[in-house]
């Protein structure tokens, strides 16, 4: 089986973070969104990749997956270009798919427990197509599939005003040749984007059989910042502690942590986790960076008071405010007046952002 991982789009929801660079890069728990996706996929099996290209940044994609060589894969690029839908991009990718059955993976997508046991039902149900479905609480912001009480599909609406089941459809298709001539006489939707979820009621009208898998672990589409923030914690709530970098006497550091090499975490400062600290930090004495924190390569953590928030790579802090649950952009600078006093902030910053308190 062939895989597809989009990593297209727009990503207008997590701008400023996505005018530099698309959503599927950024990271969660210290890694790009894209590489859960590549790593599911090959640990199913399938190490034969396309992914599909848009129209932002799209070097820096390529720029981290290369040819898939360091990650087990095999990768052919598709471009896709400007945003035209999630069955365009599939169109898109026709030539390289065509032939046998194939998974299509959504790059921003975060699946507990990853996709090899769906492979293999959708492989032994025999079914034209198959999806992920998962149980959420604003059905209204995905598509939604209704079951019979077989738990056959009858019914796959896109983001549907008034939901008919509080199923959502996980960023995850199982597709043959059969959805390429429908993708072919698809009309675009309200939002102007030909559907997948459209696509795929087309096939079932026709009188193909859908496979449903529902999914039991968590799973996240990670498509807005809060979103970010919840993933990053569900990963971190399984991370392995292991500390690579130097922790001087006289820090403490509590619960599970995970320091790059080259880190040093100085005499002084408070580390609780679950937290991952990349490479080449500094964390200086007086810090606190508390549970749900991932901070990326090459930071330094002056002084600082963090908790439950991402910190890209490269990004200086000096600052007496307590920062919480916050996406700060790589090369940010955050420092303070000298007579600042402390409070909570709550920030979302782009790359290379300065801000001064
Ligand atoms: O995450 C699951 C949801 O994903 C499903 O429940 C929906 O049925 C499905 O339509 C999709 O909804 P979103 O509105 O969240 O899709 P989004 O525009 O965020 O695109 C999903 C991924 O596909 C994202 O990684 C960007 C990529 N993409 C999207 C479009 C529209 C492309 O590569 N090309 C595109 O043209």
């Amino acid at each position: 089986m062939k895989g597809l991982i989009l990593a297209g789009g727009a990503g207008t929801r997590l701008r400023p973070l996505t005018h530099t660079g698309p959503k599927q890069l950024i990271p969660i728990a210290n890694k790009p969104n894209i590489l859960y996706c590549l790593e599911d996929m090959r640990d199913a099996g399938i190490t034969d990749i396309g992914v599909i290209l848009g129209d932002n940044q799209p070097e820096k994609v390529r720029e981290l997956l290369k040819d898939g060589e360091p990650y087990g894969v095999r990768i052919t690029y598709v471009v896709q270009g400007a945003p035209k839908g999630i069955a365009h991009a599939i169109g898109c990718a026709e030539d390289f798919l065509k032939g046998g059955p194939f998974c299509v993976y959504l790059g921003d997508n975060l699946l507990k427990g990853g996709i090899a046991q769906m492979v293999r039902q959708f492989e032994a149900s025999g079914a034209e197509a198959g999806i992920a479905l998962c149980h959420v609480t604003e059905p209204q912001r995905f598509g939604v599939a209704e079951l019979d009480s077989k738990g056959d599909v009858v019914k796959l609406v896109e983001k549907p005003k008034e939901p008919k089941s509080d199923l959502a459809l996980v960023g995850i298709y199982f597709l043959r040749d059969s959805i390429f001539p429908i993708i072919h006489n698809l009309k675009p939707s309200w939002r102007n984007e030909l559907e997948i979820t459209d696509a795929l009621e087309n096939l079932r009208a026709e009188g193909a059989r859908i496979a449903a898998h529902i999914v039991t672990g968590w799973w996240k589409d990670t498509g807005k910042p809060e979103d970010i923030l919840d993933a990053n914690r569900l990963v971190l709530d399984e991370l392995q502690p292991r500390i690579e970098g130097t922790v001087e006497e006289g820090a403490e550091i509590k619960g599970r942590v995970e320091i790059g090499r080259g880190t040093v975490v100085h005499k002084g400062a408070v580390i609780h986790g679950p937290v991952i600290i990349g490479r080449e930090c500094q964390i200086g004495a007086g810090t606190y960076i508390g549970p749900y924190t991932a901070i990326g390569d090459r930071s330094v953590i002056e002084v600082g008071d963090v908790e439950n928030s991402i910190l890209l790579a490269d990004v200086h802090l000096a600052t007496h405010h307590k920062i919480v649950s916050s996406l700060i952009g790589s090369h940010s600078h955050i420092s303070e007046d000298e007579d600042a006093r402390p409070k909570g902030m709550r920030v979302v910053l782009g790359e290379h952002s300065h801000v001064r308190l």
